[in-house]
C-alpha cells in the first residue's frame, strides 16, 4: 500500500525542510540516503530529490539507482534534483551565468503544479549552476528575469524540476506548489497529524534511554529547557539530572535570570557550575571561528564528565542528554552529502563519537524552533522560557571577532550604480551559499542619506549575486565615513575586556529595543563586535533578522527613528568607530558571523 512522500537527500540544507513542509500538509514523509535501492521506494506516493552542495559539472555525479525513474510514480527534483534531471534525461545544465541567492521573481505557465497560482510569484534560489538547455519531452514552466529555466515539466511522466526551493517560507506560494504536487499530481492520501508529535516524542524517548537515567546539559535556552522538560515528562524526574555550566559568554545579568526562570518553573534537579574562566582560558589565543566552535564544545563536555565522575554518574547508568535541534545538525556537515556550515557546540567529533557509542540522547534532534516552541507549550513552560531569542551554544564568544591585525583597508568595488559607493570590509565572516560554506568579506554601503529599505532589500541580493568572494551586505549606520576608509582590523583576542564590551553594548541596545519598540517582527538580534576601527579598534554590528526556523532568513528592517535612538547611545559610550547594520538574508550570510 503506498504510504509516503520519499525524499532522496542530496545534501540540501533544506531537505529535512522539506519532509516537514509535506509533513505539515497530512501525510507521511521520510529522507532516504541516495544510495537507497528503488525497491526500497516502491510504496511511495511520489519521489523528491532534494537540492545539495554539489556542481553536476565540476564533480562527479552522486550516485543513485536510475530504476527510481521506472517505478512509475511521479518525481519532483529541486535545485540539484532539478539538474539532474535535466542531465539524466539528455539537457544541458552550465555554470555560472546565473548565480542566484535570494529572492527572484518567476513567471510560470499552465501547469498541474502551478494550479491556482497567479502568474507572478517571488521564489527563493540559492544555485550556481543551471539548467541552460531542456531534455526532451520536457517543457519549460517557469523563467525569471534573466530567462534560465526555473522550472519544467514532463506531463505524460510526471516529471517536475523546480531550480528554486518551494520547501522555504519565502517561497511566495512553496507550499501551494508542493500541495499540488503531493494531492494532485501523487494523488497522496492524508495519513499524519502534528498532534501525535508530542506523543511520538515520549515514546521515543522511553525506548531511546531504555532502563539508563539521563544528565542534560542545559544552556538556558528553550532547547535545552524543552528537551530537559519532555526527558522529565518521559522518566520521571528521579531518572533527570541537570546541569548548567556557565561558560563566560552569557549576555549581562543572564546566568542569574536563567536561574530564576528554571526555580520559578518547578525544576529543582539542576546543578549550576561556573566554568568562566576555565572556557575564556581556552580561547584566548584563538582567532579562527571553526577551531573557536570546536574547543568551546569539548570544554563543555570535559566539564560534564568531570562533574559526572566527582558525582559517581558512569555511563553505565547514564546518558548525556543534548537539546539539539535540526538545523544545529545540518549545518555541521551531519547529513551524507550536506556540506559543513559551522560546527555547532554541540555536534564537535568528541560528541559525534559519543553519539556512535550510544552514549547521547536528544530527545527534539528533529524539530525545529517553532516545533521545540510548541512542545514546550504543550508541555506547559512558562513564556519567559519558550519565547527567549535563540542564543547560540557558545554564546557571546562567536560575536565577538578576533584577528591578528593587519594593514588592510576598505577596497572600493566597483557597481554600476554610482550613487552607491561600495567597499570591501577587509573581515570576514561565515556564510552559505548553494548549500555550501563560504567565508568571505561583507561589501560595506557609504551613502551620506538613508536608502529606503525596500531598496536594500533588493540591492543587497543584487551586490552578493554579482560580486564574488562578497557574502554579506551591510551599511555604515554610524561614525565618520572619511575615517572609515582609513581604518584597519586592529590585533584583537577574545578578552575579559572586549567580552565586556559587547555585553555593555548588547544590552544597550535590547534595552533600548525593549522600550521604544517591543511590538516587532525581529526573532533574533545578534550584536557582534568587530576589530575593525582607528581610534577605539572596535566595530558594532547590529544584525537583526526574523525567521521561522533558522533556515532561511531575512533582514529586519528597524525604524529609522529606533536605529537613531541606537546608534547615537551607542557613539556615547565611545567604545566603538563604527556601527554597521547588517542586511544579509540567509542565504547568502548565516545569522551569526562565525
Ligand atoms: P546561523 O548563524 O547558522 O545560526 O544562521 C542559526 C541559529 O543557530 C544558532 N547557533 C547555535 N546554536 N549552538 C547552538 O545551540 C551553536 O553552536 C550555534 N551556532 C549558531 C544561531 O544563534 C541561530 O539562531
Amino acid at each position: 500500500m503506498k504510504s509516503e512522500i520519499a525524499i532522496l537527500d542530496f545534501g540540501s540544507q533544506y531537505t529535512h525542510l522539506i519532509t516537514r513542509r509535506i509533513r505539515e500538509l497530512g501525510v507521511k514523509a521520510h529522507i532516504y540516503p541516495t544510495n537507497t535501492s528503488a525497491t526500497k521506494l516502491g510504496s511511495a506516493f511520489g519521489l523528491i530529490l532534494s537540492g545539495g552542495p554539489r556542481s553536476l559539472i565540476k564533480e562527479p555525479h552522486i550516485k543513485f539507482d536510475k530504476n527510481i525513474f521506472n517505478l512509475q510514480v511521479p518525481i519532483l527534483g529541486l535545485c540539484y534534483g532539478h539538474q539532474l534531471l535535466a542531465d539524466y534525461f539528455g539537457g544541458d545544465v552550465k555554470s555560472d551565468r546565473a548565480r542566484e541567492y535570494g529572492l527572484a521573481e518567476i513567471k510560470i505557465s499552465d501547469s498541474p503544479i502551478f494550479l491556482k497560482l497567479p502568474l507572478k510569484t517571488s521564489v527563493w534560489m540559492s544555485h550556481g549552476d543551471h539548467v541552460d538547455k531542456l531534455p526532451k519531452g520536457f517543457q519549460q514552466i517557469a523563467m525569471t528575469d534573466n530567462r534560465s529555466i526555473a522550472a519544467m515539466q514532463n506531463l505524460e511522466q510526471r516529471i517536475y524540476g523546480f531550480q528554486f526551493h518551494p520547501e522555504v517560507t519565502h517561497t511566495e506560494f512553496g507550499q501551494k506548489m508542493l500541495s499540488n504536487f503531493v494531492f494532485n499530481i501523487c494523488r497522496a492520501q492524508k495519513n499524519w497529524t502534528n498532534k501525535s508529535m508530542l506523543a511520538e516524542l515520549i515514546k521515543q524517548i522511553k525506548i531511546d534511554a531504555g532502563s539508563k537515567k539521563v544528565f542534560q546539559l542545559i544552556s538556558g535556552g528553550v532547547d535545552s529547557a524543552v528537551s530537559f522538560a519532555l526527558l522529565q515528562k518521559a522518566l520521571g524526574s528521579k531518572r533527570v539530572a541537570g546541569l548548567y555550566i556557565d561558560n563566560g559568554f552569557m549576555r549581562l545579568q543572564e546566568t542569574g535570570a536563567i536561574k530564576r526562570a528554571f526555580t520559578k518553573a518547578g525544576f529543582n534537579n539542576i546543578t549550576f557550575y561556573d566554568a568562566s574562566e576555565f572556557f575564556l582560558k581556552n580561547v584566548s589565543d584563538i582567532i579562527d571561528p571553526e577551531k573557536k566552535r570546536h574547543i568551546i564544545g569539548d570544554t563543555f563536555l570535559n566539564i560534564a564528565d568531570e562533574i559526572m565522575r566527582k558525582n559517581g554518574l558512569s555511563n553505565r547508568d547514564w546518558l548525556l542528554g543534548q537539546g539539539t535541534i535540526y538545523p544545529d545538525t545540518i549545518e555541521s556537515g551531519g547529513t551524507k552529502n550536506s556540506d559543513l556550515i559551522k560546527t555547532h557546540h554541540n555536534r564537535v567529533p568528541r560528541v559525534q563519537k559519543m553519539i556512535s557509542a550510544g552514549l547521547i540522547i536528544e530527545p527534539i534532534k528533529e524539530l525545529y524552533k517553532d516545533e521545540v516552541r510548541l512542545i514546550g507549550q504543550q508541555l506547559g513552560l512558562p513564556t519567559t522560557l519558550i519565547n527567549r531569542h535563540p542564543f547560540p551554544g557558545p554564546g557571546l564568544a562567536i560575536r565577538v571577532l578576533c584577528n591578528q591585525g593587519t594593514t588592510a583597508k576598505p577596497t572600493r568595488l566597483n557597481w554600476p550604480d554610482k550613487k552607491i559607493q561600495l567597499f570591501k570590509l577587509p573581515i570576514q565572516s561565515v556564510g552559505v551559499q548553494g548549500d555550501e560554506r563560504s567565508y568571505a568579506h561583507p561589501g560595506v554601503i557609504v551613502c551620506s542619506k538613508n536608502i529606503a529599505w525596500e531598496k536594500l532589500r533588493i540591492l543587497a541580493p543584487q551586490i552578493t549575486n554579482q560580486i564574488k568572494g562578497i557574502n554579506r551586505v551591510l551599511i555604515l549606520s554610524a561614525g565618520n565615513a572619511k575615517n572609515f576608509l582609513t581604518a584597519t582590523p586592529h590585533s584583537a583576542y577574545l578578552t575579559k575586556n572586549r567580552l565586556g564590551i559587547l555585553r555593555q553594548l548588547d544590552a544597550l541596545v535590547n534595552d533600548i529595543i525593549k522600550k521604544y519598540y517591543s511590538k516587532n517582527n525581529i526573532w533574533q538580534m545578534p550584536i557582534v563586535l568587530l576589530p575593525f576601527g582607528n581610534s577605539t579598534g572596535n566595530s558594532l554590528v547590529l544584525r537583526p533578522v526574523e525567521s521561522k526556523e533558522a533556515m532561511t532568513v531575512s533582514f529586519a528592517a528597524l525604524p529609522n527613528k529606533i536605529l537613531k535612538k541606537i546608534t547615537s547611545a551607542v557613539l556615547k559610550t565611545a567604545l566603538v568607530d563604527f556601527i554597521f547594520y547588517d542586511i544579509t538574508n540567509k542565504p547568502p550570510g548565516t545569522i551569526e558571523w562565525e
